[in-house]
């Protein structure tokens, strides 16, 4: 028998076991986009190689070591697509669709990067992108984050969470690139190789480097914030309005610079610390010129892309959490008086011992299968609650897993029980 033919590194087969949490976040997008009028357009995977040098930058890592390029059968370059925001602006202009008209549209299919594979990082992953093509002014940035923030609570995720920065129009980054390099080339023994290598291709780039030891000269490097136009901070601050009005919070983060090239003015980056070194779970700004560097006219333009893994991975991540957050104490009642004497307990317990995770029975039966459940609750303390205590205004705590003797207390002292086993798993 030949040996079974392996799959290409980093491209995964997507399993029936994980389909139900795919579609949900593929559907929950799709119902979302709609609802805010963004309409579905589909792109080829391949595109020439010219769109994506003359979009995401010569100089950026995509295009320097992770594209999968190479020639068709008559000799033509071409690439499958790293990434899906040139695609459709190629597409818009190849349809004629930026005449006079604005757009809102959105795609979702696999890109594909030759990146070093680890969780949440693929050579082929899947991306749902958002774009809003013709619009200049801020709600637009305000209504795509926003959509975003949506998609988590729908999502029930707790997780991410929303950085910002304004990157300024090109020119006013061309002064900060010109302090930048300044700054770091008074350093250069300390910079590392790829450090010193961005150094004259696009220091702004250093900025995201993970090396430790750059951290202390990172950190007081010169901040793009003070070589902001006037127009970006007017536009940046009302997108942080809009933002606050409804609710939706940010950390304001002056390093996040992005790795691709097109970007101008307001981006940002939803971050998590629940998937290890894959941080982002989607990210996107304005790209003001790039429709005009495409041969279109000059266009503002914003979107974002979320990865699709990464999405499907938290969701299982947080799942995990919820499973594994056993209750500190579960509540037991014999009798009616007592469940309805216990009802109001509880909630006294849980608002002196804020977070808390005190379970309360609601299943009834015997005291024995109370406990049972309590014992499989995970909980560290059962609480008990009959006539006898009932008569004292005391509850019986009874240790599930430690070896010490069961107790009436008081209120207070079943409140000094729970900080202890609150403080003992967080
Ligand atoms: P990006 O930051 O390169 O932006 O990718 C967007 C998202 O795709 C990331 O936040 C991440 O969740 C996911 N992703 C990227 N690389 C990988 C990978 N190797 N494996 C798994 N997931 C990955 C863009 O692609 C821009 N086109 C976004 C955009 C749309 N900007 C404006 N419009």
């Amino acid at each position: 028998m030949s040996n079974p033919i392996q799959p290409v590194r980093g491209m995964n087969d997507i399993l029936p076991d994980v389909r139900s949490v795919w579609a949900a976040v593929e559907s929950a997008a799709e119902e979302i986009f709609e609802a805010y009028g963004y309409q579905r357009i589909r792109i080829p995977v391949m595109e020439r190689t010219e769109l994506f040098s003359r979009s995401i930058g010569e100089t950026t890592d995509i295009v320097q070591k992770e594209m999968y390029t190479f020639e068709d059968r008559n000799g033509s370059s071409v690439t499958l697509r790293p990434e899906a925001t040139a695609g459709i602006v190629r597409a818009g202009l190849s349809n004629g669709l930026f005449h006079n008209q604005q757009q809102k549209l959105w795609c979702s299919g696999p890109m594909f990067r030759h990146e070093r594979p680890q969780k949440g990082r693929y050579r082929q992953f899947h991306q749902l992108n958002v774009e809003a093509i013709g619009f200049a002014g801020p709600e637009i940035d305000a209504e795509l984050i926003v959509i975003s923030a949506r998609l988590w609570e729908r999502l029930g995720l707790e997780s991410p969470n929303l950085e910002l920065n304004s990157l300024g129009t090109p020119e006013a980054r061309s002064g900060y690139r010109e302090a930048l390099q300044h700054y770091f080339s008074a350093s250069k023994d300390v910079l590392d190789a790829e450090s010193l290598n961005r150094l004259e291709r696009n220091p702004l780039r250093i900025l995201d480097s993970k090396n430790p030891d750059l951290g202390p000269l990172i950190t007081s490097a010169p901040e793009l914030s003070d070589y902001l136009d006037d127009d970006s901070k007017t536009h940046f601050e009302r997108v942080q309005q809009l933002l606050s009005d409804v609710n939706v919070s940010y950390r304001l983060n002056p390093r996040l610079v992005r790795g691709l090239d097109y970007y101008s003015r307001t981006v940002f980056e939803w971050v998590t610390d629940r998937l290890g070194a894959q941080s982002a779970v989607c990210s996107g700004g304005r790209y003001d010129g790039l429709v005009a560097q495409l041969g279109g006219r000059n266009t503002p333009a914003i979107g974002w892309a979320l990865g699709i893994e990464r999405v499907v991975e938290l969701i299982e991540a947080e799942r995990l959490q919820i499973l594994e957050r056993q209750p500190h104490a579960y509540l037991a009642m014999a009798g009616e008086q007592a469940r309805r004497q216990g009802f109001g307990i509880a909630e006294n317990l849980r608002a002196r011992v804020p977070g808390v995770r005190l379970f309360m029975d609601c299943a009834g039966g015997s005291l024995k299968s109370q406990l049972r459940r309590a014992d499989h609750s995970g909980a560290h303390l059962a609480l008990i609650l009959g006539e006898d205590e009932l008569s004292a205004d005391q509850l019986s705590v009874k240790a599930l897993r430690e070896d010490t003797p069961q107790s009436m207390q008081s209120l207070d002292g079943v409140v000094s029980e729970l900080l202890r086993v609150r403080g003992e798993s967080p």
